[in-house]
């Protein structure tokens, strides 16, 4: 767009100047001689081209293109024009099996029994829930997948290799991310650096190489910032951008902690309780960039949340889970109408639903 509106401007300019020229230098003699039309001719022909140059150098500066989410903010950003998730990710649609595959885990804290002999897989462009009253076992399953916690029995393959055992930042190279429970992000730095900070596994220069600011280490720099500032747009941040996280409200905080497990380039993304505390709005909003992130990506998604309308809406399976066993696993619809999972949790929502109807 900016470029046709820059073609035609730059081409209505260069036939005015050349009409000046034209009627100045060679006005009398063109009408005598009968070639005016077709000197008008030539010079539009020849000034075309100028015209079209100048349109692709200039085009993009002299027409900023407003940014998804900036207008409502009274602001006309010169950023890059918004992106869609899968400009600036790459999209994972190789794997036809299940990029992860938990295989009857148990993990006991001093007697107590977190998590007892669960199993699911999950795949490609899949989002797999994981339900359950305080207590059950969902962030320790997290924690199991990412390393944190080391289960006494049972097995976790991701990708083709065994997690059990393996290091935390092992197993984030190799593609799982997270959010947490309780936001754990930098509070004192920037939203851009918060969200830098998650490409810190995609840095593979040196030291010599990044002080010299050498080819590999600017072209990896150029691309890292490429991929921070797309998902800035793509979560509508553009505004928070240089904000300390500190100073910013509940559920943006969420909304960095997603960008920030993003820029890792995930192939298996784990959020823990993405909308606990927010509003209705701040929860459709997430529950958009979460299907977003699925239909763009086509990376395996595991959402724990107590937020049912939101699991009911967006999973493809759902797990639930009392006391770390596995209650029930199916389709949203049978889960939800599950007696075992409506008497051990949703029974308690469904009460609080009729009383809401009642009030
Ligand atoms: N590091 C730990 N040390 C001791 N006990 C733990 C530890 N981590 C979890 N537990 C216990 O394991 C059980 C499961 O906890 P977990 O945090 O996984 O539950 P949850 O399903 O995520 O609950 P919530 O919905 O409240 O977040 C709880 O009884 C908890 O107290
Ligand atoms: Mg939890």
């Amino acid at each position: 767009m900016a470029l046709v509106s820059g073609i035609v401007w730059l081409g209505i300019a260069a036939a005015v100047a050349a009409w000046a020229i034209l009627a100045r230098t060679t006005g009398a003699i063109g009408e005598r001689k009968g070639y005016h039309p077709r000197a008008f001719l030539v010079l539009g022909l020849l000034t075309g081209p100028v015209g079209l140059i100048a349109a692709i150098l200039i085009g993009p500066a002299a027409h900023p293109v407003p940014v998804r989410g900036a207008r409502a903010h009274g602001e006309l950003l010169r950023l890059p024009r918004a992106k869609l998730l899968h400009e600036v990710l790459p999209r994972h649609d190789d794997v036809s099996g299940p990029i992860v595959e938990i295989d009857d885990i148990h993990l006991s804290f001093a007697g107590v029994k977190a998590i007892d002999g669960v199993t699911f897989s999950v795949r490609n462009s899949e989002i797999f829930a994981v339900i359950g009253p305080n207590g059950a076992g969902k962030t320790s399953i997290f924690n199991c997948i990412s390393g944190v916690y080391h289960p006494q029995q049972g097995a976790i393959r991701f990708m083709g290799h065994d997690l059990i055992g393996m290091r935390p930042d092992r197993i984030a190279d190799l593609g799982v991310a997270r959010t947490f429970q309780n936001i754990e992000l930098f509070p004192q730095m920037t939203v851009l650096d918060n969200l830098m900070l998650g490409r810190h596994q995609h840095v593979r220069y040196g030291t010599f190489s990044a002080m010299l600011r050498a080819g590999r280490a600017s072209r990896e720099e150029a691309r890292n910032r490429a991929v921070v500032e797309g998902i800035i747009e793509f979560l509508e941040i553009q505004k928070f951008r240089k904000s300390y996280v500190a100073m910013l409200p509940y559920g943006i905080q969420k909304r960095i902690e997603l960008g920030r497990a993003l820029a890792m380039e995930p192939r298996l993304l784990l959020l823990d309780e993405p909308v606990a505390g927010m509003n209705l709005e701040e929860t459709e909003d997430m529950a958009r960039f979460i299907t977003d992130i699925k239909r763009e990506l086509q990376i395996g998604i595991v959402l724990v949340e107590h937020d049912m309308r939101m699991v009911m809406d967006l999973a493809d399976h759902v797990l639930a889970l009392d006391f770390g066993k596995p209650i029930a696993l199916g389709l949203p619809a049978e889960i939800q109408s599950n007696p075992d999972v409506v008497r051990a949790y949703l029974g308690e929502e469904h009460a609080i639903a009729d009383e809401g109807a009642t009030a």
